[in-house]
This record gives C-alpha cells, structure tokens and sequence, in this order.
C-alpha cells in the first residue's frame, strides 16, 4: 500500500516556489500550483525525507545540487513539435531568413548562428536547421556563379558557416535531442521531402542525419542566469516565457535583447508577446506568423 502523502505546509510551499522561481525563472502560481504540489511530492518520496522543510533545507545545501537539478526537471513541461507554428516559421524561412542573408551577402559575412533556446528534445533546432539548409541552398543557387559550387553540394554550401545553438535547463531533455531518434508518431509534421532529405530511417525510427547533426550544438543554459550566449542573429525563445511571471518576462526579454545582433530576429511563442515587455523590438507580422526584429533605432 501506497505510504499516506506527507504534509506540506503553506510556509514550506512558499519556500519551495520561491527556490524555484529564484533558481530558473518558473512561477507557479494557483493554476499551476497543484502540479507544484504534485511534483514536490514525488522528489521527497524518491528522497526518502521526512518533512518539506528537510527537503528545502537539502536544496539549498551545497550536497543538494544534483536534486536541486531533479526537482527542476520534474517541473518542466517538454511539449513540443516539428514544424511548430507553421505561419511563424514560414516568415522565418522566406522573409526574415532572406533578408537576412541578403544582408550578410552584400555585407560579405558568411557566418550566422542561430539560438533555440529552450529547446526541449531538439525538434525545433532540427527544424531550424532544415530551414536554414533549404533557403542557403536556394540562396547559393541565385547568388553563387555555377562554377563555384562543390559537387556533390554540402549541406551549408561555402563561404557560408553556420551555428545553430539549442539550450535548455533539462539534461535529459538535450540527452534525448542530441540522440535524434524519432518516432513515426512525432515524424508525423514533417513532409517526406524533409524526410529523405534530413532524416536515415533505422527500424521503426528516424534519425537526424549525421550532416545536420554537425550545424546543431546542444548545450545546457538556464535562462534566469545574466551570462547568456552573445552574438545571434536570430534567436527562438518560443513556448518558455509561458512559464515566467511578468516581472521574469521583461528580465527574459532584456538579456534576449542584448543576445540578437543588430536588426537580428527573436520568435516567441504563439501564446507570447513582447507587447508591454520591451518596446526595442519591431513587431513583423505576415500570413498569422509573427517576428520581432531589434530595432536599431532605439538600440
Ligand atoms: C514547452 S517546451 C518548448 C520547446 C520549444 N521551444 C517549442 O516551442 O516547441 C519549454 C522548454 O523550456 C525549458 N525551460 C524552462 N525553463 C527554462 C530555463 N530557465 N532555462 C532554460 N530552459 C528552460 C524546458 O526544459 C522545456 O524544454
């Protein structure tokens, strides 16, 4: 038989949400709180610990970070697809991607780096990168004299060097992404076109091919910290923000801010705005898809 759960009082529940809030930005408030609950519940069984107060106390320990790093992978919500927001990611791949490269063609800087942060299982970087890959291809092909381009055709055709990075909180959650496999179930977005073109099907599994595994590096950052990577020129934030409380949102989208090179691109969830956070950002609208670019004349 199950062991009765163990009380958690209103001052050790403040504690604990506080901890949380402090240490990666999720605020749960009363919708969300029973999930908290739930959650806390869970780690101190596994924990084997006799009250919360104990538990709060073994977090905030120097001996207590790797479960520290548990309880913040329970509480986090890993939803997510290929091909998310059809609308946002096609004025990404023709609009904001075009003009991008535009820009950096004439400019003759060949690099781009690209963030997806908050990445989960690493559908979204993937996504991002066969986007990318698709509109250099198309780009090199009007752009680049027949004769310069290499056979057979690279992935990231030169002088282009391209970085994607995608981060998230969840260890388990990039362990599974930098795998690649994926099921037919969570394949089901993505045409066959991507399929051949970006995929190895192995049994009943897709896996990333080899080459766009190379474009995409998965690291572990946590969003509330101040030192985030620099030096992007488009940055997907998408479907993390939901999580955070207002005053963590506006923190969020300062640090984004200065992370999006100049007139660089940031995406948010479909749920999310930048409306009433950051006035630096000029809204791109087109087709229900929705960018903010960085606005050098406030910058
Ligand atoms: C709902 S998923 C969104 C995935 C993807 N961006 C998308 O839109 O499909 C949210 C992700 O944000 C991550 N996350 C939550 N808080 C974070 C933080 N403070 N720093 C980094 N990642 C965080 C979670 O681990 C989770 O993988």
């Amino acid at each position: 038989m199950a062991s009765p759960a163990i009380q958690l009082s209103e001052p050790e529940l403040k504690l604990l949400q506080t901890l949380v809030y402090q240490e990666c930005g999720m605020f749960f408030d009363e919708r969300r709180e029973h999930f908290l609950r739930d959650r806390l519940q869970r780690r101190l069984r596994a924990c084997r610990l006799e009250s919360f107060y104990s538990y709060y106390r073994l977090l905030t320990s120097r001996e207590g970070r790797t479960e520290l790093a548990a309880l913040l992978e329970n509480l986090t919500i890993h939803e997510t697809s290929f091909f998310r927001n059809k609308p946002q990611l096609d004025l990404f791949h023709k609009t904001a991607l075009e003009e991008l490269l535009r820009r950096k063609h004439s400019a003759r800087d060949w690099n781009l780096r690209l963030w997806s942060a908050g990445c989960s299982t690493g559908q979204e970087p993937y996504t991002i990168a066969m986007l990318l890959c698709d509109a250099l291809a198309y780009f090199t092909l009007r752009n680049a004299p027949a004769r310069n381009l290499p056979f057979p055709k690279p992935l990231i055709p030169p002088p282009w060097k391209v970085e994607i990075l995608a981060s998230d909180i969840s260890y388990a959650a990039l362990r599974t992404a930098q795998e690649g496999n994926y099921t037919e179930q969570q394949m089901e977005p993505v045409d066959y076109m991507y399929r051949l073109r970006y995929f190895d099907k192995i049994g009943e599994h897709y896996t990333v091919k080899q080459a766009v595994k190379q474009v995409v590096k998965f690291d572990f950052h946590n969003l509330k910290t101040e030192y985030l990577p620099q030096g992007n020129d488009v940055i997907f934030c998408r479907n993390v923000m939901i999580y955070f409380d207002e005053p963590e949102q506006k923190r969020l989208v300062e640090k984004l801010y200065r992370c999006v090179n100049s007139s660089g691109y940031l995406f948010v969830g479909h749920a999310e705005t930048l409306f009433g956070l950051n006035d630096k950002f000029r809204m791109v609208h087109q087709n229900n898809g929705t960018a903010y670019q960085r606005d050098e004349v406030q910058g």
